[in-house]
């Protein structure tokens, strides 16, 4: 269909799942084990309503804002997910890189170690614009060697903040993906040589496939080296409780993304945006929220589950699916076209709220009753 009518995020879904091979669609629409997680994303937003505020002069609404320091004008951005020439073999992850250049409103782009492009070629694929904010997302290899130099490369390339994703010390169990043969022709990962990803992969899965390349032995001390070892503001990614957001602040990160992996980790781990309306109450009573970003991903389709996040105090949240099945679907103009819509539905939604900056949001625009008597 013409792109004019995908109406919201979901029709990428829609369309994708019915276009993709039995591969593409395997791996990226599964979440693990019985994918309640992954459900769960979706559900507890829809357990929180809004108190909207009346007679509010919203003629003007405004959405920019910052993230780790930096402008940004939209208050989410694409998150880190592998292996996108499965579903886009010609650009895979530049797709995405070319859809956020081409379109007006700039988010940030966070890039997989797990990419099936290669890293140089997502960054040069930016062209002359400058202002386009990368991210790398880091899995640590056990070969320490191989995540230092990694590192020092991305700090080369001008990616902007460095994302260690800690709840993949063993990927998740994904049946769908599970029942479908991985054959790698050229769209496994380009971190990975070709001994890696043919050796195990051929047989299990396209998440078997990678899942060799991640330590399960990281712990905080390996967060304290990648301290010395980089001047990129290191987040993590993956946080499940709010004891581990304050540790995070503490031992000097810029920010956690709350997440679950998108339902593909471990089932039955909490909605991000429950672990959000408690974890920051905490941050803010020791005074540890300065400086320091929470952001949240899973399950964010609509501008009311975006809302929802900010008002509870996430400086932005990521989207993953939804921007692949856009990529995979449309290509770069998918992309643009995600990102105009959810800005379009911004707009509407804060002028609905009685809102008209993202810094007026704040949690008395939320009715919370129904998440917390769940
Ligand atoms: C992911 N995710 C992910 N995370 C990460 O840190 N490194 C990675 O390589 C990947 N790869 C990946 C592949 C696919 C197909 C998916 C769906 C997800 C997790 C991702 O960053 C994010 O946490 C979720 O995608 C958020 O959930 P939604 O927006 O997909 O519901």
């Amino acid at each position: 269909p013409n792109l004019g009518n995908i109406l919201n995020l979901y029709d990428f879904e829609k369309l994708a799942s019915k276009i993709l091979s039995n591969q593409a669609w395997a791996y990226y629409s599964s979440g693990s084990d019985d994918e309640i997680s992954m459900r769960e994303n979706h559900n507890a937003f829809h357990r929180i309503f809004f108190k909207p505020r009346i007679l509010v002069d919203v003629s003007e609404v405004n959405l920019e804002t910052e993230m780790l320091g930096e402008k940004v004008d939209l208050p989410f951005y694409i998150t880190a997910t592998a292996l996108m020439k499965l579903g886009n073999p010609q650009e895979g992850e530049m797709g995405i890189t070319k859809g956020c250049t081409m379109s007006p409103w700039k988010i940030p782009q966070m890039i997989s170690t797990l990419a099936s492009c290669s890293i140089d070629e997502i960054v040069k694929v930016k062209g002359n614009h400058p202002e386009q904010i990368q991210w790398y997302q880091l899995y640590v290899n056990s070969d320490r060697k191989i995540t230092r130099d990694l590192v020092k490369h991305v700090e080369n390339l001008g990616l902007k903040a460095l994302f260690v994703t800690v709840d993949a010390p063993s990927l998740g169990h994904r049946e769908k993906d599970l029942k479908i043969k991985f054959s790698n022709q050229n769209n496994g990962p380009q971190v990975m040589s070709d001994h890696e990803s043919n050796s195990e992969g051929a047989s299990q899965g396209a998440t078997r496939a990678i899942s060799k390349f991640i330590d399960p032995s990281l712990t905080w001390d390996d967060i304290s080296k990648l301290h010395k070892l980089t001047h990129l503001p290191i987040i993590i990614k993956g946080v499940q409780r709010s004891e581990d957001v304050v540790k995070a602040a503490q031992v000097g990160c810029a920010g956690v993304v709350i997440s679950n992996h998108g339902g593909r980790q471990l089932d039955f781990s909490r909605a991000p945006v429950e672990i959000l309306a408690e974890a920051k109450p905490k941050l803010v009573a020791k005074g540890l929220d300065k400086k320091f970003d929470i952001f949240i991903d899973g399950g964010i389709r609509r501008s009311t589950d975006i809302l929802k996040a900010l008002c509870l105090g996430a400086k932005g949240v990521g989207l993953g699916r939804p921007f692949i099945y856009a990529n995979s679907c449309y290509g770069e103009q998918g992309v643009a076209h995600a990102i105009k819509l959810l800005k379009e539905e911004l707009e509407m939604d804060m002028r609905l709220l009685g809102a008209t900056s993202i810094k007026d949001l704040g949690p008395e625009f939320l009715d919370m009753s129904a998440l917390k008597n769940r």
